[in-house]
């Protein structure tokens, strides 16, 4: 690596682009980031009963998320002990065992190798199956139904990872009328870019949405429109300790008057429906809360991005899962109130399917700029030059919220989302931010 370029996040507001291509430090990520932070795994809905599981990664590690038969969500590595065969091979589904396809062992919900074919014949009885159950991952814990889990042992608490910016999870969680349902299924597709670039542009991009997703923003659909209320001085950029970052919050009710007005051009069914969830949102949080109404959109560091513009519009869950220093597998589930009535959730589907899904416009355009983004840069003279995040740098400090808004508030515009987000990166690579350093 050439040193003069390897800025991790330099005091200029500078980043070297080889943290987006070179092969060490992707292994070191895989050890030192995705083996150490709180990765969100799915919603505890998504497992109601004994048995049920659904599959995922930490990092390139495949899991399994199984609901045991006491009622216990345990996560095992999808891997069986004998010789790494992947035990699980479908999505999601019930299941009281499972058994290795390659020679037949077979494991409980808690992890326990139960079945191991020939025992006596092949193995004289000298395997002691009680060392050979599943691998268990160390820590498990739930933020009001959202899943995380922790490989590291001596991690911090999922409570402290996610610091204040509970706070404004509470308000994404506490609108519905029921609890968040996810849909069956989830879009899976392959995006020849790093992890990074897709977890950075949700933590802090709000400067492309009017260029990038521009052709959407004149689209003649009023509810695929928030243009109405982007750049608004009372929108800001949020950002909490360990690298999370949130985009376009809005402190002065500017999101539920929008959804107000959208909902009277649906009819009275929407706009019954809106002033519910307000009313939800008043008894369960602070005025405060209440008033921020939603999340636009944002990242849970590393990798886990959501958004969900308004009451009429579906929550979108996102996963960058790395697959390599230039490739990672996007997977994306939508979520919708369970008590919102049909009319909604069939809008919030379709909303879905429009937007940020795979085929959807907006969802189309991001992948577009995150591959191209790579490809344009990995060349030798690309690679010797380094990205620019120096947007309202020196400014994080100047903006006081009139509500007392948690974090640190920056403008609307502002790229100190991705600063936050690389200075927490370099923490936990062992880098120090601002210096140049060989790995
Ligand atoms: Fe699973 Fe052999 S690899 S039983
Ligand atoms: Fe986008």
């Amino acid at each position: 690596m050439d040193e003069a370029h390897a800025n991790y996040l330099s005091d200029d507001g500078l980043i070297s682009r080889e943290i987006f291509f070179d092969s060490d430090i992707y292994h070191k990520e895989l050890e030192r980031v995705f083996a150490r932070a709180w990765l969100f795994l799915g919603h505890e809905n998504q497992v109601p009963d004994a048995g049920d599981y659904f599959t995922n990664y930490m990092g390139e590690d495949p899991v399994i998320i199984w609901r045991d038969r006491g009622g216990k969500i345990r996560v095992f590595l999808n891997s069986c002990r004998h010789r790494g065969m992947r035990l699980c091979r479908t999505d999601f589904g019930n299941a009281s065992h499972f058994t290795c396809p390659f020679h037949g062992w077979s494991y409980s919900s808690e992890g326990a190798l139960t079945g191991v074919p020939f025992l006596k014949d092949a193995y004289f009885g000298d395997l002691d199956r009680k060392k050979w159950g599943l691998y268990e991952v160390a820590k498990v814990e739930s933020y009001r139904g959202l899943l995380f889990a922790n490989m590291d042992t001596d991690c911090i608490s999922l409570d402290e990872f996610l610091g204040d910016l509970k706070w404004y999870l509470d308000v994404l969680l506490s609108r519905t009328l029921g609890e968040i349902e996810i849909l069956p299924g989830r879009q899976r597709y392959r995006c020849k870019t790093n992890w990074k670039i897709a977890g950075e542009n949700f933590a802090g991009d709000t400067y492309h949405l009017p260029y990038s997703h521009g052709s959407l923003f004149r689209v003649d659909a009023p509810l695929l429109n928030p243009v109405s209320y982007m750049n608004s001085p009372n929108l800001y950029s949020v950002t909490t300790k360990h690298g999370h970052g949130l985009c376009g919050v809005s402190a002065a009710g500017e999101r539920f008057e929008a959804d107000l007005k959208l909902a009277e051009e649906l009819g009275v069914e929407a706009r019954e429906y809106v002033e519910e969830t307000k009313r939800r949102l008043d008894e369960a949080v602070s005025r405060e809360q209440a008033d921020v109404y939603t999340l636009a959109f944002g990242n849970i560091f590393p990798n886990f991005s959501f958004n969900n513009f308004s009451a009429l519009r579906p929550y979108g869950f996102y996963l960058w899962h790395p697959k390599g220093p230039s490739e990672i597998e996007a997977w994306q589930w939508s979520g919708v109130d369970s008590e919102a009535p049909d009319s909604i959730k069939e809008l919030c589907r379709k909303m879905f399917q429009r937007q940020q899904a795979a085929a959807g416009i907006a969802g189309q355009d991001d992948t577009e700029n995150f591959e191209q983004v790579t490809e344009a840069t990995r060349g030798v003279v690309g690679q010797s030059l380094d990205f620019n995040y120096q947007m309202g740098f020196g400014h994080e400090d100047k903006i006081i919220s009139p509500s007392k808004l948690p974090g640190k508030l920056g403008p609307y515009y502002s790229e100190q989302g991705q600063r936050n987000y690389y200075k927490y990166w370099a923490e936990m690579m062992g880098f120090e931010a601002g210096t140049s350093q060989k790995i």
